[in-house]
């Protein structure tokens, strides 16, 4: 059912104070190029009390409707009221645990950590909350207009959730991705869903605009971040946060960051979360980057000025993006939040997801580059020790198994550690090499077995 008393619009977010309807296939604004936004009737919102909407989502939290049970639709008057549950596409989408994580706080010296894990959403990263509102909306769109097909460039998870979403839908999907340049378990994503997808050598910012311009010729609908649907369903993530915490607002919120849509939409969950008065002080904002890069980094240390990079390697493939499109909407919301910009190199972003998996994380690498800004942070004292701070882990770890591997494996080792047969990791470590775990080549014997096993378990009981 839609929701009658709620209604939303695109605006011109570059200021020139142009408004449409989301009934138009419109990316940016017609009248001056500029990015846009989806701005709500606020007011009507304001008509329903904190406590009410309070009770709706805990209702909502516990219904058996399918629906329901995503996180985003369970806010739908605050995503794209006017959709019918019939238009919805949805593959039970958000609602992912906020995990306390108190020993790994204690060793990065915060008294009160927790990780949203947005990997367990169905593709494995938070794309997913995004793509069920864009997709949702060309559902409605197709009613009235011949739209052919959705696509996207993307650094790997965002073709990862256009393609599901749109094989959910029964939509034709076309996904750009640069060649070599995601992980083999995201290419192995679009082309499971049956996506057309083109490996392009070029890099992320390359497909981008092959994209846009295929997009504008062929009237393909363009489902990257430029379009602020997604937003509208990223944003849900700072609710479930806020809810997860009793309504208590964190101090601080840690966002690994490319294209810089995820932490725009963050900024924008809490400030409807204050608005309808769930909430009465916003969280301080952290954008975090891979050294490798980090434009925005730069940006901030220039008083906000923003130059365009050549994005170099990373193993944080998925924020590999030196033109990000949605570079202003961040800058702004940064501003707002009092926010702050970090950067890590590889080593750090190693020895972060290293440290999270050691608590069971099975980190992805760019929820590395956020743990380390946050040892940053500490190191700064930028964030207080007894501050409250969530950690934004954007993808599975499984989606980057293969680095895992290269990393634990001993044959893919440093030639004098290769030479070495069951590598133990503590002796390893205390020479300063990186931790690992290989695997222990062992005979199928009790005796063998025993000679590798009983002096760890000695070690593990002194
Ligand atoms: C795993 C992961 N983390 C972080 C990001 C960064 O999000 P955004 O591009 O919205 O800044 C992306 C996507 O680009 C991603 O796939
Ligand atoms: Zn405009």
């Amino acid at each position: 059912m839609s929701s009658p008393n709620f209604s939303a619009w695109f605006r011109c977010f570059a200021g020139c104070g142009a408004t449409y309807p989301l009934t138009e296939i419109l990316v940016r604004c017609r009248g001056c190029g500029g990015l846009l936004d989806v701005v709500h009737d606020e007011a009507a919102w304001q008509e329903r009390s904190a406590d009410a909407w309070r009770a709706l989502l805990s209702a909502r939290a516990s219904s058996a409707a399918f629906l329901d049970q995503s996180g985003v639709w369970a806010q739908r008057e605050w995503v794209l009221p006017a959709l019918t549950d019939a238009d919805i596409v949805s593959l039970g989408e958000g609602r992912v645990p906020l995990v306390p994580m108190p020993t790994l706080g204690r060793e990065l010296g915060c008294e009160h950590l927790w990780i949203k894990q947005c990997g367990h959403n169905p593709t494995g990263s938070f794309k997913d909350v995004g793509m069920t509102a864009l997709v949702s909306m060309v559902q409605a769109l197709r009613r009235n207009h011949r739209i052919a097909a959705i696509a996207c460039a993307s650094t790997g998870d965002t073709s990862a959730a256009l393609s599901a979403y749109a094989a959910r839908a029964g939509i034709p999907a076309i996904v750009f991705l640069p060649a070599d340049k995601v992980s083999d378990e995201q290419l192995a994503q679009p082309l499971s869903s049956f996506a057309t997808t083109c490996a392009l050598d070029t890099d992320f910012d390359g497909c981008m605009r092959l994209v846009a311009e295929f997009c504008g010729r062929h009237g393909v609908y363009l489902a990257n971040s430029m379009n602020p649907l997604r937003i509208e369903g990223q944003k849900t993530l700072s609710v479930e946060i806020c809810q997860q915490l009793g309504w208590q607002v964190p101090d601080w919120i840690i966002v690994p960051s490319g294209n810089l849509g995820h932490v725009t939409a963050i900024g924008k969950g809490f400030k409807l979360l204050r608005t309808v008065g769930l909430i009465d002080r916003l969280p301080r904002l952290c954008a975090a980057q891979a050294q490798a890069s980090a434009p925005l980094y730069a940006a901030f240390k220039n008083e906000w000025r923003f130059h365009p990079t050549l994005a170099g390697p990373t193993q944080a493939s998925a924020i590999r993006i030196g033109h990000p499109v949605n570079v202003d909407k961040a800058i702004a919301t940064l501003k707002d939040f009092a926010g702050v910009v970090e950067q890590a190199s590889e080593d750090e972003i190693t020895q972060a997801w290293l440290q999270g998996d050691r608590h069971g994380l099975y980190a992805d690498p760019h929820t590395g580059v956020a743990l380390a800004a946050l040892r940053h942070l500490r190191e700064q004292d930028t964030v207080r020790s007894h501050e409250r701070v969530v950690v934004i882990s954007t993808a599975h770890g499984l989606k980057f198994s293969g680095q895992k591997l290269r990393h634990h494996r001993p044959e893919r080792l440093e030639s004098p550690l290769r030479t070495q047969e069951n590598v133990d990791p503590e002796r390893l470590e205390q020479r300063g090499v990186l931790p690992h775990n290989s695997p222990q080549i062992v005979a199928p014997r009790i005796d063998a077995l025993e000679d590798v096993l009983l002096p760890r378990l000695q070690r593990a009981s002194s």
